[in-house]
């Protein structure tokens, strides 16, 4: 008897995260023998800094091996309240603070304390693959608004104030943003927030978790921008990409107590706290300069720049404006699409394109599809110069054979 038979119907609310569906696929080809390079990864190449590194090894020997206040540790709290104030001209206090499991966890956390049925959360597309699958999950219907190419996907004012209904809970905004490296300048965010003014019944979550990886320009967060929206935005931002510590799973957040509070409440009564040796190092990180990551950033924008080149040799397949921030190109395909591959086969979609270069050239790459926008592929390029290099040939020489 099949397992669906048993689960819960709000898991049809939900699919396996497209991205780490791609990197399963990519691993078992390579488990499998395949020379598979994997451009589907949100995540950078480089190691977690030895500084933070030490601070979480210190952590252990010290015996801070228990559990900790659900929001976090008061060190981690402080770390938090100074980044938020230096970086962004934020000010929170201790109970404006919590630390979870991730960013992805504080949105998960955020959305189940304040949508339920009916309630609409309004997200830009192209999106991060996640939340309106968190939003699904919630009872609330993630309400699409498309935002074009030739308008660089940003969200207009027009569309927003379009989009807004009694029902809205939330507007997602994410700078620099995952899938397109689109950046909101200060006049940009004031111009949305201009539009939410108008609307008090609706709250801001701000994804901040690319914050300092900008190619060009400046970043802003809308809560500093339009401080008139203060105590409706909650601000999520994490080291997973700064730091490099996707794996210690610790991201953060700032908000209006009451929905601070109402988060804590239900952490307290899942994860309970974020690890305590994830506290320590990220506390170290957030203590410490950047510096270390001028030339990590310098070798970001190279490989950004050489993933660009490469789509100008493709003949017309795939084309793309320059991203702002982040680590992603994401790819117009049209070009490929009703092309016959060297097989026979024809591509339709963007998926198709994906599997196409998957088989034909071993690239793992997410479609646009799983971010809402078709047809497109996402090219993630933090990873090693060597292989972005030999990627980006496989790529021209793929598009070649259509
Ligand atoms: C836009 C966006 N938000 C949130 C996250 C999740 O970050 P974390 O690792 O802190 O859960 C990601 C990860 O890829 C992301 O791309």
């Amino acid at each position: 008897m099949g397992s669906t038979l048993k689960l819960a119907p709000r898991m049809s609310a939900v699919k396996e995260s497209p991205t780490a569906a791609t990197s399963a696929k990519a691993a078992a080809l390579i488990a499998d023998g395949r020379d598979i390079i994997n451009l589907g990864e949100g995540e950078l190449d480089f190691d977690t800094p030895e500084h933070i590194c030490e601070a979480g090894i210190l952590a252990i020997r010290n015996g801070e091996t228990r559990y900790t206040p659900v929001a976090g540790t008061d060190r981690l709290k402080q770390a938090i309240r100074r980044k938020f104030k230096t970086d962004n001209g934020l000010e929170y206090q201790a109970n404006q603070i919590i630390a979870a499991t991730g960013a992805k966890q504080l949105i998960f956390n955020a959305m189940l304390a304040t949508v339920s049925e009916g309630g609409e959360v309004l997200i830009p597309i192209p999106s991060w693959v996640s939340y309106p699958d968190i939003v699904s999950l919630c009872g609330g219907s993630a309400v699409h608004i498309n935002c074009d190419e030739a308008s660089g996907f940003k969200l207009t004012p027009e569309a927003l104030a379009e989009a807004i209904t009694e029902k809205t809970k939330w507007l997602i905004l994410n700078s620099p943003n995952n899938p397109t490296g689109t950046v909101y300048d200060a006049a940009e965010l004031k111009a949305i927030a201009a539009v939410l003014i108008n609307h008090p019944h609706v709250m801001v979550l701000a994804d901040d978790i690319y914050e300092h990886i900008i190619y060009d320009g400046q970043f802003t967060t809308i809560a500093e921008a339009e401080p008139a929206l203060y105590e409706r935005v909650l601000t999520v931002n994490g080291v997973s990409k700064i730091l490099s510590m996707t794996g210690w799973r610790l991201g953060y957040a700032g908000g209006p107590s009451w929905l601070i509070r109402a988060m804590e409440i239900l952490q307290s009564q899942s994860t309970t706290n974020a690890s305590s040796i994830s506290q320590a190092a990220a506390a170290a990180g957030l203590e410490a300069s950047l510096d270390f990551f001028h030339p990590r950033l310098e070798a970001l924008r190279n490989r950004r720049d050489v993933v660009l080149a490469t789509l100008k040799r493709t003949a017309g397949c795939l084309s793309a404006g320059i991203p702002q921030g982040a680590f992603y190109v994401f790819a117009n395909c049209s070009g490929m699409i009703g092309s016959t591959t060297p097989n026979g086969g024809k591509l339709v979609t963007d998926v198709d394109v994906a599997s196409y270069l998957l088989e034909q050239a071993g690239i793992a790459l997410v479609p646009g599809s799983a971010f809402g926008a078709s047809p497109y592929i996402r090219i993630a390029f933090a990873i090693d110069d060597t292989r972005l290099a030999e990627a980006c040939e496989r790529l021209v020489s793929a598009c070649a054979k259509l």
